[in-house]
């Protein structure tokens, strides 16, 4: 029962999938967690406070004026909790919370909070796709929440799609391993990349890739969460910037490439997220390049950011960490550059999967071991590349800022 003692608010919004919650409490509690209840409006519609009241023998919050409360519930809640799970997450109630509002129980609580939150959201596909969700998502997940989801399923009105709650045992087991991994990159430098690179051609034309970023900024994202100082090298993404990192800026390869080369001494781990360009135009035009019968290009070499990291390193970083998107033979790809390139883990990815969406597949290819990882979203695989970021630490030494310290390997 590895949630003993845990003290979680469990907050209900308005969805279908509130049933579900019935089981998300029965499960904490059998965990061994103390579990509150908080309900919105909404949420009282679809299952009654009593039945919540019955399992956790506490009747849940659901009116923040109700005079059975002698003070403010919502500051006692969100300073007793050690992580509140909102499940389902509505698009409304993720809407407000990204909003700043608190004008119910659950959003007031959120406000409150001292502990870690969690939103296990479910919703329509197309509420799940549309533009407003995804942009309160990313604000939600750039002040430090964690989504729990959504899964790909047969959703409330009978369509498959990607919109559906995270199984409530999923959630527990989800819960516990972020309870268990706390912050356990605390006083560790990590420097990720991320992003496209673009080359450019000509004043207004450059060649790039589909890359968004999405990756290494969940990446940076969950390290920072977990108690790391990131320093993230950037191409050029439309993303905001995960609060707490040094973001630096770049946009052609070799500009990530310096801005690499000259960093990564001061990290313990290096993760190249980037999908950076191999070749770039030899010659960028001075004038935009006017129209013609045909153009060619000629295309020369980008330095290899990953390979000259390895190359080069000496006791820093401690972790090396490089992606590898392939077309065929992933694994042997994979398992081929991390000998080539001097890393110490590779995330291989299949070209078809991944490289623009919010979920991502990947196998974990490390000297002696390949993990394949089922499709999950990408903050997900971004904490269990992490957690073997971590178990590899575990086998270095902790190490100053200086470079030819005591524990230098010779
Ligand atoms: C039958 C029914 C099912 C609904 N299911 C969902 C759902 O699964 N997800 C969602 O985001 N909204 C759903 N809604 C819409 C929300 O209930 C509505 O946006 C409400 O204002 C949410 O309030 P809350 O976020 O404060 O709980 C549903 C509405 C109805 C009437």
């Amino acid at each position: 029962m590895s949630l003993q003692g845990k003290r979680i608010v469990v907050g209900i919004s308005g969805g279908i999938a509130a049933f579900k919650a019935v089981e998300l409490v029965r499960e904490l509690m059998r965990r061994g967690a103390e579990v509150q209840v908080a309900m919105t409006n909404a949420a009282t519609r679809f299952v009654g406070p009593i039945t919540f009241a019955g399992l956790t023998g506490k009747p849940p919050v659901t009116d923040l004026w109700a005079e059975d409360y002698a003070g403010e519930v919502h500051v006692e809640l969100g300073e007793w909790a050690d992580a509140i799970v909102v499940a389902p997450a509505t698009m409304n109630l993720m809407a407000r919370a990204a909003s700043g509002l608190a004008d119910d129980a659950v959003l007031a609580t959120l406000a409150c909070a001292r502990g870690d939150i969690f939103f296990a959201p479910a919703m329509h596909h197309r509420m799940w796709a549309h533009e407003a969700t995804q942009a309160n998502v990313a604000r939600l997940i750039e002040r430090g929440a964690v989504m729990l989801g959504p899964v790909t399923g047969t959703l409330a009105n009978g369509e498959i799609g990607l919109g559906r709650m995270m199984e409530p045992e999923d959630i527990a087991d989800e819960l516990e391993t972020q309870f268990a991994r706390g912050d356990d990159l605390a006083g560790r430098h990590v420097l990720i990349t991320a992003g496209p690179t673009h080359e450019d051609l000509d004043p207004v034309r450059f060649l790039g890739n589909r890359s968004t970023g999405k990756m290494g900024y969940a990446i940076a994202s969950q390290a920072l969460r977990r108690g790391a100082s990131v320093t993230l090298v950037s191409g050029p993404v439309n993303l905001p910037d995960p609060r707490g990192a040094d973001v630096v800026c770049v946009r052609a390869a070799r500009e990530m490439h310096e801005a690499v080369m000259q960093r990564f001494e001061e990290a313990d781990v290096v993760i190249m997220a980037a999908a950076v360009a191999d070749y770039r135009p030899e010659q960028r035009a001075p004038r935009k390049i006017k129209k013609g019968n045909g153009l060619q290009l000629e295309l020369v070499r980008n330095p290899d950011i990953l390979a000259d990291v390895g190359a080069k390193r000496g006791h820093r970083p401690a972790v090396l960490v490089g992606f590898a998107l392939e077309t065929e033979n992933l694994e042997q790809a994979a398992r081929h550059k991390l000998e080539r390139k001097g890393a110490d883990l590779i995330v291989a990815n299949a070209a078809s999967d991944g490289l623009a969406g919010d979920t991502n597949r990947a196998t974990l290819v490390e000297a002696s071991s390949a993990t394949s990882l089922p499709e999950m979203s990408k903050h997900a695989l971004a904490n269990q590349i992490l957690d073997r970021v971590s178990a590899l630490l575990q086998r270095q030494p902790r190490r100053t800022a200086t470079k030819a310290g005591p524990d230098a390997p010779n």
